[in-house]
């Protein structure tokens, strides 16, 4: 048993920790760059290792050059953690397929207002199937773009690689945008989070931070490396102002 000496250490740490570390971030890993042999056992690493959400990258093929899975796997995923999916469909037409990721067990669903022409739509769609929405934009998409959608939206996902591959480098320029569009959340919808994708590091966490994000997406830099679940702990210590 602890002694009350040791409580109020412990309650003092926790103060000091909690005054010291006025910002940090989610941590979402992607299985885009897991090893699909061994999913599910890469999945409990980083549950284990403290990860916040799942980050799910669904291609098609048309809208991104790549293909990757569809509401199958996150249905299988869904079983093996009671983690947040977090979904992130780089499809065209997504409204096709909003209802088959609910029914697969997505929390929460993510477009790119490129393959949109009925943002504002999908949105509601979203919302009334029971998933927290958000809205993605590509690297040539300014920011601007996002202002008339920001109040129905509980999530803005900012691009910072050209989507469609694990493991490319970062796009330094996005730092602006992030912190543009950190500005637009404060004015019109504090409660939306800022999430930031691509090419995320322990090496940039910090930067994008103090920019305001509040939830790094990492692929590579944890799945890449050969010890996943210290490799996440890096990352939100490297995340941690
Ligand atoms: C890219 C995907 C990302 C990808 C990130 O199109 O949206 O989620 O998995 O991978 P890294 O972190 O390796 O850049
Ligand atoms: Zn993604």
């Amino acid at each position: 048993m602890s002694s009350s000496w040791d409580r109020a250490g412990k309650n003092n740490h926790q103060l000091r920790t909690s005054v010291k570390k006025k910002n940090s971030a989610l941590i979402a890993p992607s299985v885009l760059s897991a090893d699909l042999l061994r999913l599910e056992q890469q999945i409990r690493i980083v549950e284990r290792a403290g990860a916040d959400w799942i980050h799910l990258d669904i291609m098609d093929g048309h809208f991104v050059p790549n293909i990757t899975f569809g509401p199958v796997v996150v249905q299988a995923i869904r079983r093996c953690t009671k983690l947040p999916l977090d979904a992130h469909l780089m499809v065209e037409k997504p409204g096709r397929f909003l209802k088959n990721f609910r029914e697969a067990g997505a929390d929460r669903l993510t477009v790119h207002m490129e393959s949109c022409p009925h943002l504002h739509r999908i949105v509601q769609q979203i919302r009334e199937l029971g998933m927290r929405p958000g809205v993605t934009l590509n690297p040539s998409t300014p920011a601007a773009a996002l202002k008339p959608i920001l109040p129905y939206v509980d999530l803005i996902l900012v691009m910072t690689v050209n989507p469609g591959f694990g493991g490319q480098k970062f796009i330094t320029s996005m730092l602006g945008k992030i912190r543009e569009i950190n500005r637009m959340i404060k004015e019109s919808n504090p409660a939306i989070l800022l999430e930031v994708d691509g090419g995320v590091s322990a090496d940039n966490a910090a930067q994008l931070v103090e920019a305001g994000a509040r939830v790094l997406v990492a692929g590579n830099s944890i799945f890449g490396k050969p010890n996943i679940g210290q490799a996440l702990r890096k990352l939100r210590k490297a995340a941690s102002l």
